[in-house]
């Protein structure tokens, strides 16, 4: 970890998380409290991908999204391989883990419409204030105990970032992408973060956290453009999310952006 964030954190404790091709997490616990601090670096070309240096801003871009919207304590900066950020640590399942009984065979357990509404109301605070996540996905909603939150704001839209931060957004997860930004990132290999995007990534989380199927279908191992293809063709699988989530993450996952709920409209329904 960086000196910059020991001096500053003072870590008692301390437990990596999750490192991964240009990405590091740790979760620590000190005298400032509990936070979780992410590092990034650049993802160098093999043969398999191009290099990826804008992995190594993204903590730093997250940092500023989060000072921008107000989000809790909060600090970014620059280290040897690239930036870093620290920011409140939040205790909890995930989407995906809260609703794993609801996948298990033959389970009749029904998922609670409470957390659905948990992570609407996590979004809709950052839509509120003309934001766009850009990279909703189960992992991202952490169901605490008081409130559900959605982290990981790194790829967020809506407001100045700093320039030497900044960095085109090239889709995420293929699972959760709308048919446009798919249909954009063939096209020009970038897209625009968007609400309606981020409603269809929504639709797309809650299904696949329920049922455990994806909402398109395509083959696991089918090369990234060929998984984008499907998606901007829109191969809806045939699988509804049950009882009254059902209708809604269908309409969450029209094709066109405009034919989609806003996240206001979700809550609505939900409640
Ligand atoms: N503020 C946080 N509170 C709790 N867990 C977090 C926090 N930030 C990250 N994590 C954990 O680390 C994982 C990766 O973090 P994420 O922000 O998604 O980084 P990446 O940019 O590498 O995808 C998350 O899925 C979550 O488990
Ligand atoms: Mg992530």
């Amino acid at each position: 970890m960086p000196i910059v964030v020991l001096d500053a954190l003072m870590p008692t404790e301390q437990r990596l998380i999750l490192s991964r091709r240009g990405s590091t997490v740790w979760e620590v616990a000190g005298p400032r409290g509990h936070h979780a601090v992410k590092l990034g670096y650049p993802i160098e070309a093999t043969g398999e991908w191009p290099a990826q240096p804008w992995t190594a801003l993204a903590p730093a871009r997250e940092g500023a999204v989060l000072h921008r919207i107000g989000s809790g304590e909060v600090a970014y900066g620059e280290w040897e391989r690239g930036t870093w950020n620290f920011q409140p640590w939040h205790e909890g399942p995930d989407l995906y883990r809260i609703w794993e009984p609801c996948r298990r065979r033959g389970s009749s357990i029904a998922p609670h419409y409470s957390v659905a509404l948990g992570c609407v109301e996590a979004l809709a605070e950052l839509h509120v204030r003309g934001w766009a996540h850009g990279d909703v996905q189960p992992a991202h909603f952490i169901i605490g105990p008081v409130r559900t939150h959605l982290i990981d704001l790194a790829l967020a839209r809506g407001g100045q970032v700093p320039e030497s931060y900044d960095f085109p957004f090239r889709g995420c997860l293929v699972h959760y992408e709308a048919p446009e930004i798919a249909r954009s990132v063939l096209d020009i290999g970038e897209a625009e973060p968007t609400q309606e995007a981020d409603i269809y990534a929504l639709g797309a989380s809650l299904l696949i956290s329920a049922t455990g199927w994806r909402a398109v279908e395509y083959p696991d191992d089918a090369p990234r453009a060929v998984q984008r293809k499907a998606v901007a063709n829109g191969r809806r699988r045939p699988v509804k999310a049950p009882g009254e989530l059902g209708d809604l993450v269908d309409a969450m996952l029209s094709q066109a952006p405009e034919d989609r709920p806003t996240i206001y409209e979700v809550g609505k329904a939900l409640s």
